[in-house]
């Protein structure tokens, strides 16, 4: 896409100084209006005591802004600080163009991103809902002037000139959708939980590298792009580990510092996957200057969506940025893995780290030597579609030495599924 047919955005920033705690981080709101593929055209900084009730900034600020938004021909203006409707209307009048705060930014961002039905869905509920406490336009009327590139890929103008009454009745089917659909995922969560594989769910801030990795691990083609949230939502594979067992591992969406709360709520579904998971992968991008802030923002969501108690291993990636930094392993007090330096783009650490998440998931995993008689070909071919086989040596009265090595859940499975003949086959149980 060339230049020329972004979007012009001027960005303000305005701490408060009476509430520096809640402030948003400005390079954050640089690294979001990118990935909504904006043009940033100037950054207005200013301090305040307190937000004017009026504009948010102050009534001289406003003058500077609009000279600043003529000056660059912007056509959007984004805060990072929430606005109220009101607020936003007045500051569009003063200054001439179309304001948003990051809130609504993140919201388009997420509309843009949403791959699967479901993740559609619940980023159409949460624009409707947000756009229900301001029923005015959103941006993309600029859009089509500027030649009609994608900005929107969810529910478009369309949606912004529905009257409350519609808007409430498109929300209604929404959810009803939403219901049967979530009853389908439920389902195959259930399905999975009751063959006890091991989910892995790999959870980080945005932009940390899980896409990546998750195509390294499992060569899925997942979409990883240099954008936030480029992943709503969470994808699943199933894996089966070099030095045996089967996993899945589920690549969920990016948490993001000061996450709207309706958007937490929008996504708990797919957050779901990471409550039930049986490990967490915490992938952090150990090159960036907030690594350490990051980390306290992923693991503040995960205590809000219910996942604080999940075991968790954390996988620093891109070391190769870093020529200090060399795969290895780290071990907590028990001598039980908790960290693992890897590069999901040189592939560097992979295989130490599949080695930790077999470790990690092995009390799962049965070796077992079975003594098969001629009539059980077709367990034994069964052992063999599940990828379990270690050893198959014949004895001199013609019997199978079958030697084993999968999830204890497999095995219980097709042990039932035979009337659980092969208890009477195992010789040795290790
Ligand atoms: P969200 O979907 O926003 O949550 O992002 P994500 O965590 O899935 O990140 P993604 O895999 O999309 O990667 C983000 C950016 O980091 C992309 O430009 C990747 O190419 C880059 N990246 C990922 N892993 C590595 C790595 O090991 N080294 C380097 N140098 N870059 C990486």
């Amino acid at each position: 896409m060339s230049n020329t047919e972004q979007l012009r955005v001027v960005l303000v920033h305005s701490e408060i100084l009476s509430n520096a705690d809640e402030c948003e981080d400005l390079s954050e709101l640089r690294l979001l209006a990118v990935s909504a593929d904006l043009e940033i055209c100037d950054v207005m900084v200013c301090r305040r005591n307190l937000p004017n009730p009026r504009f948010f900034i102050g009534s001289g600020k406003i003058d500077e802004l609009k000279t600043l938004t003529a000056a660059v021909s912007a056509d959007l203006v984004i805060f990072n600080n929430p606005l109220s409707p009101a607020q936003e209307r007045n500051i569009s009048r003063e200054v001439g163009c179309k304001v948003i705060d990051r809130t609504a930014l993140i919201l388009e961002i997420f509309a843009q991103r949403a791959r699967t039905y479901e993740g559609k869905l619940q980023v159409e509920l949460a624009q409707l809902k947000y756009k229900s406490t301001r029923l005015v336009r959103g941006w993309t009327h600029l859009e089509r002037q500027k030649g009609g590139f994608g900005l929107r890929g969810g529910p478009g103008e369309k949606q912004l000139e529905l009257d409350r009454r519609e808007l409430n009745e498109r929300i209604f089917v929404i959810k009803k959708e939403l219901e049967k659909v979530e009853v389908q995922r439920e389902s195959g969560r259930k399905s999975r939980q009751k063959r006890e594989i091991p989910v892995l769910s790999l959870v980080g801030y945005t932009n940390a590298g899980k896409s990546t990795l998750f195509n390294r691990l499992t060569d899925a083609g997942v979409y990883a792009a240099d954008q936030l949230f480029a992943t709503l939502d969470p994808t699943l594979r199933k894996y089966d580990l070099p030095q045996g067992g089967t996993v899945i591992f589920a690549d969920t969406v990016g948490f993001i510092r000061h996450l709207p709360h309706d958007l937490v709520a929008a996504f708990k579904a797919t957050l779901q996957e990471t409550r039930d998971a049986s490990l967490l992968l915490h992938v952090v991008d150990a090159c960036d200057d907030r690594m350490q802030d990051n980390i306290e923002q992923v693991n503040l969501v995960l205590e809000e969506i219910g996942a604080g108690g999940v075991p968790r291993l954390t996988v620093y990636n891109k070391i190769d940025l870093n020529e200090n930094l060399t795969p290895h392993a780290e071990y907590d007090g028990s001598g039980r893995p908790c960290a693992v330096w890897v590069s999901a783009s040189t592939g560097s650490g992979i295989e130490l780290l599949l080695q930790i998440v077999t470790e990690l998931t092995r009390k799962n995993i049965v070796e077992l030597q079975l003594l098969l008689p001629v009539s059980a070909g077709r367990i034994r071919a069964e052992f063999y579609r599940l990828h379990a086989v270690v050893g198959d040596e014949y004895t001199d009265s013609g019997e199978n030495l079958l030697s084993v090595r999968m999830p204890e859940a497999d095995f219980n499975q097709l042990n039932k599924r035979n009337c659980n003949v092969l208890d009477n086959y195992i010789l040795r149980d290790e």
